[in-house]
């Protein structure tokens, strides 16, 4: 079916081309057959993981607190495609009840789960540990510690059952973040998530399911105002620091960022990353890093090696190390002089 460029009113995209990627295994039917599951797959990073993967053939079901997006997410997908292959779940991923109810709607519609992934996050849940009630904390590891187990139960027992299947976690390349930046609590929560799903890969091995941590690293269009509401204090807890827009621009001008990358070419990453889940089992990726492996034009193509290796890829232990190792006198680009390269895989038996 011919693809469709959308356009929307209430996401923020822009046409989805992936026609260039052909030598690198994305093809539009790359994924045809396969069904996924996207939570938070209504904006941003997540929406465009669902777009790229249903430009790829796949059917998506999107789980989303946001119900104003995630319709608008169903049409536009299915309107792209020229198919009916986006269904839209309404769901707090915190929620047994509505993780029920996302899996049998995706049953219903699609038949099966292939492909799940965790991607749902409040990220304003971010503040200091200090000064942040305690709520907070629990709110991050409740959508991503429990939100990204029951998920889990849900879906990769029939992956088991029929031997195939992935699944993804959109991690974060701080597991504590530099003093620059607060968000104790944000990177608690994503550790506790990316703990979850590297073990998992180690539960499922020889299963045909493989499990991977996808760290998108600075994809943008983040906009706050659509972000749900944070948990009420409670009464006695200090005052919620306020959010402060300029973190976000001090991170994104760190030596060795490569810029805000379009979601829509994140998604590119994605599906190139599902392709090749075999290799990236118990591992994590940073999205750049799968730019490069596919030679993909962005976010520096002057920068990107040639060749189509998975060389970058990081070990689980590599991947808590290759931000943490600047610790906590990491204080912004001028005391750090470079933050680009991975540091090199451990030795042979490792540290541990
Ligand atoms: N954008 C980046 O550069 C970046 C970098 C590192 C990690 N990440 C991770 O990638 C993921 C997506 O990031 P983003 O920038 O697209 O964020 P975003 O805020 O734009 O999107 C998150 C989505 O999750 C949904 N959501 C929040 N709580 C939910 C819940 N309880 N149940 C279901 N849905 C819920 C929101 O409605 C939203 O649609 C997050 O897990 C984030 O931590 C993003």
């Amino acid at each position: 079916m011919a693809k469709k460029a959308v356009t929307s009113e209430i996401l923020n995209i822009v046409p989805i081309d992936l026609s260039y990627l052909n030598d690198r295994g994305i093809t539009e039917d790359c994924l045809a057959g396969k069904t996924a599951v996207v939570t938070g797959g209504a904006s941003n990073v997540g929406l465009g993981y669902a777009r790229a993967l249903a430009w790829c053939g796949a059917n998506v079901v999107v789980a989303d607190l946001n119900e104003k997006a995630g319709v608008e997410t169903q049409r536009v997908i299915n309107e792209e495609n020229g198919r009916d292959c986006c269904l839209f779940v309404k769901t707090n991923v915190t929620k047994q009840e509505d993780i029920d109810n996302l899996a049998a709607q995706a049953f219903a519609k699609f038949g099966k789960v292939d492909i799940l992934l965790n991607n749902a996050m409040n990220m304003r849940l971010n503040g200091p540990m200090l000064s942040s009630p305690v709520e907070d904390l629990v709110s991050s590891f409740e959508i991503s510690g429990k939100g990204v187990m029951m998920a889990c139960k849900a879906f990769v027992p029939g992956m088991i059952e029929r031997g195939y299947g992935v699944v993804t976690y959109s991690a974060t390349q701080f597991h504590y973040l530099p003093g620059m930046a607060g968000g104790t609590i944000y990177t608690a929560g994503k550790a506790a998530a990316t703990s979850l799903v590297m073990s998992l890969a180690n539960e499922v091995k020889g299963k045909g399911v493989n499990c991977f941590c996808l760290t998108p690293a600075g994809i943008g269009r983040i906009d706050f105002s659509k972000m749900p509401p944070m948990p009420e204090p409670k009464p006695g807890d200090p005052p919620r620091p306020k959010f402060d827009p300029k973190m976000m621009k001090r991170m994104m001008s760190m030596p060795g960022f490569d810029g805000m990358i379009p979601p829509e070419a994140g998604g590119a990453g994605m599906v190139y990353s599902i392709l090749n889940a075999d290799k990236l089992n118990g591992s994590g990726f940073l999205i750049s890093d799968a730019f490069r492996a596919m030679d993909f034009p962005y976010p520096v193509p002057e920068t990107a090696p040639k060749g189509n290796s998975l060389g970058h890829r990081l070990s689980d232990m590599e991947m808590t190390m290759v931000f943490c190792t600047k610790g906590p006198a990491f204080d912004g680009p001028e005391k750090t002089p470079s933050f680009g390269a991975p540091p090199a895989a451990p030795a042979a038996g490792g540290p541990f």
